[in-house]
């Protein structure tokens, strides 16, 4: 690979981690009772210490560190006061900006016991965004991604949101190309080596429609039932991809 490639490699690879390590400071803490904004708080501090600052605050106004989106919230939940509780299932999404470069991620965590159609839920979701991480490589179409992704997801009696997607992402916080977590094999544009983005699936347990609520931000599912989402960052090379944001605690 040439030097630039490397040199937003390994700058992402970096901001990457920190991400992931902020997240995987929440799995230690998260349980009933806790608010999302003390959530939002130990993001704050973790990427702070890293030497990173938190993409997200004041991004186009957004008013805190991370997004917190907990059950039929879809996406860009706003932390607050309140408390989660037992049953709820929530997505925490965070990004480093660090050394001038983005580590985007986002994972859900159960609060107590869940019901089993929202584990289902999250395991699919999951299982969606790793299928689709499974075929990246260079020459294969953003289209493919799409495609594995809406198949599991419907195969499975879930539904695709479509008002958001993934993004390429690297000294930009969100650019081009577009990443549809819907579509059809063999069309769009073709995946490059060095290409940096993020697929991040959102999915319904019912339909696939979206509205924001009154404070500009949070989207929720229209007919209020419940959402779930993964976010990983990845870089395309020529026999498959790098996952910039994994967990260290998965290794
Ligand atoms: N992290 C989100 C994403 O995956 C974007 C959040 S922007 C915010 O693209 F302003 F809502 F924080
Ligand atoms: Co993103
Ligand atoms: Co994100």
């Amino acid at each position: 690979m040439n030097n630039k490639i490397d040199e937003s490699f390994e700058k992402t690879r970096i901001a990457g981690s920190i991400a992931a390590g902020a997240l995987d400071e929440v799995a230690k803490i998260i349980k009933p009772g806790i608010t999302t904004e003390e959530i939002d708080k130990l993001c704050y501090e973790y990427i702070n210490d890293n030497g990173a600052y938190s993409a997200p605050l004041f991004y186009r106004g957004f008013p805190k560190s991370c997004c917190t989106s907990t059950n039929h919230v879809v996406c860009h939940g706003i932390p607050s006061k309140k408390n989660l509780k037992d049953g709820d299932i929530i997505n925490v999404d965070v990004t480093a900006l660090k050394d001038g470069w983005h580590g985007d991620t986002s994972r859900m965590f159960e609060i107590g016991k869940i019901s089993i159609k929202a584990k289902r839920l999250i395991d699919t979701t999951y299982n969606s965004l790793m299928m689709a991480i499974k075929i990246l490589k260079e020459g294969i179409h953003l289209g493919d991604i799409g495609a594995t992704i809406q198949e599991h997801v419907e195969a499975n009696g879930f539904s695709v949101v479509q008002d958001f997607c993934g993004h390429g992402t690297g000294e930009s916080f969100h650019c081009a190309p577009n990443v549809l977590h819907y579509g059809k094999k063999g069309t769009g544009e073709k995946l490059k080596s060095g290409m940096i983005f993020t697929i991040e699936p959102m999915i319904n347990s019912g339909n696939y429609e979206t509205k924001i609520l009154n404070d500009g931000w949070t989207a929720v599912t229209k007919d209020k039932s419940l959402s779930a989402q993964f976010e990983h960052t990845v870089g395309i090379t020529k026999e498959g991809c790098e996952i910039f944001t994994a967990s260290k605690l998965d290794d």
